[in-house]
């Protein structure tokens, strides 16, 4: 099929968790290559169709088909043990990825030390924590950029690996016991745990770029899946409560090796409200019984970690922002349906400081955005349910302008519309250029 364009990105507008999965599993039939590139397990992104559910938190929502082939870029951190019981679960359940999955050798791995400093780190911050996902994700990017990592090349070489990882976790056992005040991991337990994942690894090593380019020669179109969000990215997100990886589309051209003229229009996912895990501003969270509306309706519980999610209006200055700092070109609006049966919404529009003055972008200065009160304006909610409604001309007019107002706040067009959270309770909407070719792509799924 001619999708017009030889590959499509798929980013998070917000602070992840915003159906990235839903869409890329939705589109994955189209693109004979999918691909992740950055994070790591700390993502999760749910895929749900008949009566399957699928959590993928390292491994491409793309697996699910048949027809698609699965890479993991180099600028993703990668705990071998993770990655094995990922691909079991998938076996269990009935998707055989083997020959479909390949694992950048230049990917940095994450060892059980990692995951011991990420927690000991995060309590030696106390109240003042980032609320990581505690998989590690922090201290092995940092390792990476300290040029002290393991790189996933020498999960092939069992003595080499050994040898390094037992020099890495002594190095990381001194900083735990000396610093602070935790305990050591057991070297021996953590590299033999290594030694055991490595084995299966191992064969799933592949250079991605040059993969890529031959993709690309064939003509197959590529699909970029970015975990996580605009707002936690590490340069532009909400410092220091962001995630450890770029999550913008140019890290995928650095994390596969590949020209950024390979990279595609930018489809920016976005729930029709906002929600974040962990600590850090979030100006349009909503304390109260509104919130709790949003939790329960929207079952707002972590993939990974399980824990409540932060809920709270859409906020129209964050994604603008977001839109600015990821070059979205189009948005999908997900979770539509959780709206339904509100007697009114409200969208923030600007943020308001103490010293009275306004703010129409979110700032550098994280502390800033913690003092900030949220302008708002109040929009009429809706009767009739959007919850699986698949035709724009089936959505409740008021649901319609609700999206017309996002849109002008935007200045971007919302392409897509999710009112449900299995795999055709989608719907394209409008005219701009990227509605033709996802149109076909859903269609012919
Ligand atoms: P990701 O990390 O961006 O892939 O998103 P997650 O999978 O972490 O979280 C999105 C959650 O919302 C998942 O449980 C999805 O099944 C669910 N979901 C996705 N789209 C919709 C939708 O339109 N409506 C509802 N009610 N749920 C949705
Ligand atoms: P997906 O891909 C939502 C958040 C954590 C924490 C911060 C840093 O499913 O959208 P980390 O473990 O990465 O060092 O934690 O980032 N975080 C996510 N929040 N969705 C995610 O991924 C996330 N990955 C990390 O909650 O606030
Ligand atoms: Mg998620």
């Amino acid at each position: 099929m001619d999708q017009g364009f030889a590959s499509l990105m798929i980013v998070g507008g917000q602070w992840g968790d915003e159906g990235k999965g839903k869409v890329v599993d939705l589109l994955s039939h189209a693109f004979p290559a999918v691909v992740r590139f950055n994070g790591g397990h700390n993502a999760g992104h749910t895929v749900r169709f008949a009566n399957r559910r699928f959590a993928l938190h390292l491994v491409p929502s793309g697996i699910i088909h048949e027809t698609t082939t699965c890479y993991l870029g180099a600028g993703m951190v990668i705990d071998p043990k993770a990655l094995v019981a990922e691909l079991d679960q998938l076996v269990s359940e009935d998707v055989d990825p083997s020959g479909r999955l390949f694992v950048s050798p230049r990917a940095t791995i994450i060892l059980p030390s990692h995951r011991a400093l990420d927690h000991a780190r995060e309590g030696a911050l106390g109240a003042g924590k980032i609320g990581t996902t505690g998989r590690g994700i922090g201290p092995a990017y940092g390792d990476c950029v300290l040029r002290h990592a393991l790189r996933a090349f020498l999960l092939a070489e069992p003595t080499r690996l050994a040898e390094s990882a037992t020099a890495a976790i002594e190095l990381h056992n001194r900083e735990l016991v000396d610093l602070l005040g935790a305990d050591p991991v057991d070297v021996t337990a953590a590299v033999g745990e290594l030694l055991t994942a490595a084995g299966r690894v191992a064969p799933l090593l592949r250079e991605v770029g040059p993969a890529l380019e031959r993709h690309a020669k064939r003509g197959d179109p590529i699909l970029f899946e970015g975990a996580q969000g605009a707002l936690l990215d590490v340069l532009y997100g909400t410092y220091p409560f962001v995630t450890s990886s770029g999550c913008l589309p140019p890290a995928a051209a650095a994390s596969c090796g590949v020209a950024t003229k390979m990279l595609g229009p930018v489809l920016g996912i976005m729930k029709a409200y906002t929600t974040r895990v962990g600590g850090g501003p979030f100006p349009s969270e909503l304390t109260n019984a509104e919130g709790d509306r949003l939790r329960e309706r929207g079952a707002e519980y972590g993939t990974t970690t399980g824990r409540p999610r932060r809920c709270g209006w859409f906020d129209a200055v964050a994604a603008r922002y977001a839109i600015q700092v990821a070059g979205i070109d189009a948005v999908g609006v997900m979770k539509l349906d959780v709206l339904d049966g509100f007697e009114s919404l409200r969208v923030v529009v600007g943020y308001r400081l103490p010293d009275g003055s306004t703010l129409d972008t979110m700032p550098a200065d994280t502390e800033l955005l913690e003092r900030v009160t949220p302008l708002t304006e109040e929009l009429p909610g809706w009767r009739n349910p959007t919850s699986g409604v698949i035709d724009q001309d089936q959505l409740p007019a008021a649901a319609e302008d609700y999206l017309r107002f996002l849109e002008e706040r935007l200045e971007v067009p919302v392409v897509i519309v999710s009112t449900g959270p299995y795999r055709e309770e989608i719907l394209v909407r409008g005219t701009s250029p990227l509605a033709g070719p996802l149109q076909r792509i859903i269609a012919a799924g």
